[in-house]
């Protein structure tokens, strides 16, 4: 059976204190009312993920996930924070290959195949988004499109690793727009990705690969996405930043 899993990206936004209130209410709301059978997952800004990473101890299905890691272990790559680091301190997840990093800092596929592998080897799980643009949309081949972003980032990895990755597809279209995908669209894809990994790594895999949906996703429509097939929960960015409707999505299973 694979995971339901609701994760909030907060992205660059929260100071301080601003961070210890979100984390604290999510962490008690999780703990009164969340389904132990649904994984919560906070994605900070790196610089509170230490804090929240005791916040997130005594509730069971709270995890706490870095945004982003670099591909090296360690070494001179100012203003970089590494795998190994995240390990120290108590995270479990790592977001790779969100569209804002592709866009704005240039990752590429084999760049990320990278970072996957060094998530891996640190016993982080990555949360390794996928997606197209309005025009690969519009396009014929959208489907392959968003496929080979697995291909090239992923289906290099055994078996066992591929076991350990979430992946959420975020149409870029949707993401902080108001426009959510409908849940057919979202559905239409998730069944392809999935069908896609089954041809590399069988239908057991495949069935217990959690595939995540992001993108504009609230409270409202939450319930109907993540009513379908394959759709295992969300990534969800501008809806976490609220305690009361991220607990909401989390419980609309
Ligand atoms: O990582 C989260 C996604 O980019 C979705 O963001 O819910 O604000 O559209 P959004």
């Amino acid at each position: 059976m694979r995971k339901k899993i609701v994760a909030g990206n907060w992205k660059m936004n929260k100071t301080a204190e601003e961070a210890l209130i979100l984390a604290s209410e999510v962490a008690n709301m999780v703990k009164d009312e969340v389904s132990t059978d649904v994984t919560v997952v906070i994605a900070s800004p790196s610089l509170y993920l230490s804090t929240l990473t005791k916040y997130a101890e005594p509730v069971v299905n709270l995890g706490i996930s870095a945004q982003n890691c670099h591909q090296k272990a360690s070494g001179a790559y100012t203003g970089e924070i590494s795998a190994p680091m995240l390990k120290s301190i108590g995270v479990e997840y790592v977001i790779l290959g969100h569209s804002e990093r592709r866009q704005y800092f240039g990752e590429t596929n084999e760049q990320l195949a990278e970072k996957v592998n060094i998530s891996l080897e640190n016993g982080l799980t990555p949360i390794f988004c996928c997606g197209e643009s309005l025009d690969q949309r519009n396009a014929p081949g959208y489907l392959e499109f968003v496929a080979s972003q697995l291909t090239d980032s992923l289906f290099h990895l055994s078996v066992e690793d591929f076991g350990k990755v979430v992946i959420a597809y975020e149409p870029i279209w949707a993401i902080g727009t108001g426009v959510t995908a409908s849940s057919d669209q979202a559905q239409e894809m998730h069944a392809f990705l999935r069908a896609h990994v089954a041809t590399k790594y069988g239908q057991e895999v495949a069935d217990n690969t959690s595939i995540l949906y992001g993108g504009s996703c609230n409270e409202k429509n939450a319930p109907e996405l993540f009513s379908r097939e394959d759709i295992d929960g969300g990534l969800i960015g501008g809806a976490s930043l609220k305690s009361r409707e991220f607990v909401n999505i989390a419980k609309s299973f």
